[in-house]
């Protein structure tokens, strides 16, 4: 069997990775559980998986980013309060990050917490979010500050769900594993090997590639939530690129995917370092060359989303800012990441316009 222990504070889970659909074998033998599922995956997998599972149990809902909300989190609610199961359901989620984060909310939350079981549909939660043990929701204008810690009973792993994925959003997910890429130990000295990888994995040809990368992928979150589950130290540098990217997912309303988002984000810290003297130039201008510019193509960046004003007052609301400054994960020296919090308004404004005149 194929699997990967996930260690936690509120509760162990493991992650396995199977071949083909028939998993859900296993769901249908749970005896109170209710499956939520976003209506895209629903209409994709209508006659493969959810046909399987009686229409009661099933809940089929409209997810998008604007959605991820306490609204749609009380809808699901209702629909399960009148359930005779309670304590004892058990919740089935199949999506990506946004539904991962409405059903872990419910599930944390309804009846103090209930059993959860996730099965991620994009690359960007194989890769990234199913093993975060975070739930995260909207509210207003500010992105991923209501949540709560806790993490899925347990994750199933089925790439064939990759086969239907939008071109853009698996390249979201693409952008997030080369966070990892430059998250890894001696990320200088791999870097060939780096840009090898991410092309291949931009194929989306190769089953057993695209598992291994995952599994690596998973094994450097890890290495960064290990004593650090509650993001007070260490995993805090998990949100490299992180910073510009939520503000320019809001900027663009949403037309710039999470993954790719990050990308920009990192080609913006990396500036920043190097303007700092902490990161070589000659190796900065290589990494965006080969491997971040080559993959944020595939969106039309408008001018407009990198306003000045507009951006710095959505990174202003960022809930990992502690200081009147703004806080950044940079690299120094050999690419060891650290955070600051002292990133003042002339050196973002000034390495805003550099980064727009690279990438715009
Ligand atoms: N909780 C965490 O730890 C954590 C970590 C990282 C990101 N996130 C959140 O995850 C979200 C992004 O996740 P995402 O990139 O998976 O986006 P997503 O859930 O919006 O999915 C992207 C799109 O792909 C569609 N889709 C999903 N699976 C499909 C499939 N197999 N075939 C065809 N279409 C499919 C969805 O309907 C959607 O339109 C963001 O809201 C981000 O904040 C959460
Ligand atoms: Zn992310």
């Amino acid at each position: 069997m194929d699997k990967l222990i996930i260690k936690s504070r509120i509760r162990d889970f493991d992650v396995e990775f199977v071949d083909d659909f028939s998993f859900v074998d296993k769901l249908l033998d749970l005896k109170n559980y209710v499956v939520i599922v976003g209506q895209t995956v629903y209409k994709h997998y209508k006659n493969t998986i959810f046909s399987r599972f009686p229409k009661e149990q099933l809940i089929i809902i409209k997810l998008d980013e604007k959605r991820k909300t306490l609204d749609t989190v009380m809808k699901i609610y209702k629909k399960l309060l009148p359930l005779s199961s309670k304590k004892n359901l058990t919740l089935i989620s199949f999506g990506g990050g946004i539904n991962q984060d409405v059903t872990g909310f419910v599930a944390s939350t309804l009846y103090r917490g209930i059993n959860w079981v996730y099965i991620p549909t994009t690359l960007l939660a194989m890769a990234d979010s199913a093993i975060g043990l975070k739930t995260s929701l909207n509210h207003e204008s500010y992105k991923n500050v209501l949540g709560t810690f806790y993490p899925p009973s347990k994750i199933y792993i089925c790439t064939d769900f990759l086969k239907t994925l939008k071109k853009t959003d698996y390249l979201s997910g693409v952008g997030e594993i080369i966070k990892f890429m430059l998250m890894k130990k001696n990320p200088v000295k791999n870097l060939d090997g780096s840009i090898n990888k991410i092309e291949e994995l931009k194929l989306n040809n190769n089953k057993k590639f695209i598992i291994n990368v995952i599994k690596e992928s998973i094994e450097i979150k890890k290495s960064y939530m290990e004593g650090d589950e509650f993001d007070l130290g260490k995993r805090n540098l998990l949100n490299y690129g992180h910073e510009l990217g939520h503000a320019l997912e809001a900027t663009s309303n949403f037309a710039v995917p999470h993954g790719i988002g990050v990308i920009i984000g990192i080609i913006f810290a990396n500036l920043v370092s190097v303007h700092r003297g902490w990161i070589d130039e000659k190796l900065n201008k290589k990494i965006n060359r080969l491997l971040l510019l080559p993959n944020i193509k595939t969106i039309k960046l408008k001018k407009e989303y990198f306003n000045y004003e507009i951006i710095l007052e959505k990174i202003k609301k960022d809930k990992k800012r502690i200081s009147d400054k703004l806080p950044l994960v940079l690299p120094k020296n050999n690419f060891e990441l650290v955070k600051i919090i002292d990133l003042d308004f002339d050196e973002f404004g000034t390495t805003l316009h550099k980064l727009i005149k690279i990438i715009v």
